[in-house]
């Protein structure tokens, strides 16, 4: 399988404090990796520093390796937002208590057409929505094309941040999610894993780096972990599911 990012001694440096000390590993086409360690260890930090985002006051040195991009620490802007275009990134925090009147077709849409040109109407979007997100069990959407997602509680802002990005960027080479699972009731957390699962199946040669204290993904291939020693790779990771039900043989929760 073809190396798609390539870590090599990174270290992130804020003002006189170290965040992130000389980390190193590899993540390879149809590599689906957990990254875990403890609150506060540097995981959103090194997930930041692969896509170059949040870089002010920040020395960030070693070499963060793209196959086709080369060092992405030392790419122009241009090429920069080249390689950020063949990334899906869910970041942690979801930002949508400003927005006001914004509606989640204003969301979904902007992102796809910053990667497809094109917006979309208020059905594409619920056709979307279904697509992805089962319906409750009376029959209702989790939300819809017009909901604004400055009312949203925690779990469904996290579903739309989840939602917004895989379902308008399921051909990505990289997808790197940092805690989807946030705020999520069980059903969610499962139609989540699922999610990122139906992606994983669809397109075989993208590789996956996700964040979770949650260890409920089957579908894993391997798991590292950020200690205050570095990065090590964790023998046999562990899918713990006991409260959301038994996969099938494809990794994906009955519903
Ligand atoms: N911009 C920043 N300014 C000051 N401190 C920062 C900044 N970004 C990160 N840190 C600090 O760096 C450390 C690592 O933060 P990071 O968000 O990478 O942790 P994490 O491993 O993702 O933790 P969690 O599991 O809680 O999400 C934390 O102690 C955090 O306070
Ligand atoms: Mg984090």
């Amino acid at each position: 399988m073809e190396n798609i990012l390539s870590i090599k001694n990174l270290s992130v440096e804020l003002r006189d404090r170290t965040l992130v000390k000389n980390i190193s590993f590899n993540i390879d086409e149809g590599d689906v990796v957990l990254l875990s360690g403890a609150n506060g260890m540097g995981k959103s930090t090194i997930l930041k520093s692969i896509l170059r985002l949040e870089t002010e006051g920040k020395r960030i040195s070693g070499e963060v390796i793209n196959h086709s991009f080369g060092n992405i620490l030392t790419l122009n802007a241009t090429d920069l937002q080249r390689y950020r275009a063949g990334i899906a990134y869910i970041q942690q925090k979801d930002e949508y208590a400003e927005m006001g009147n914004i509606q989640v077709r204003d969301i979904i849409s902007e992102i796809r057409e910053a990667h497809a040109g094109r917006r979309l109407s208020y059905s594409e979007v619920n056709d979307l929505i279904d697509e992805w997100i089962p319906r409750r069990s009376d029959g209702s959407r989790v939300f819809d094309a017009k909901s604004k997602p400055a009312k949203f509680s925690g779990g469904e802002q996290r579903l739309l941040s989840v939602l917004s990005v895989i379902a308008t960027r399921p051909q990505a080479e990289l997808m790197i999610i940092d805690e989807p699972l946030n705020n999520l009731d069980f059903i969610n957390a499962r139609n989540i894993s699922n999610l990122i699962n139906k992606v994983v199946k669809e397109n075989p040669k993208m590789a996956v780096l996700m964040i979770s204290h949650c260890r409920i993904f089957p579908f894993i291939t391997r798991e590292i972990k950020l200690s205050s020693d570095g990065i090590s790779e964790v023998a046999e990771p562990y899918v713990c599911h006991s409260c959301f039900g038994e996969p099938d043989e494809n990794g994906f929760y009955i519903q």
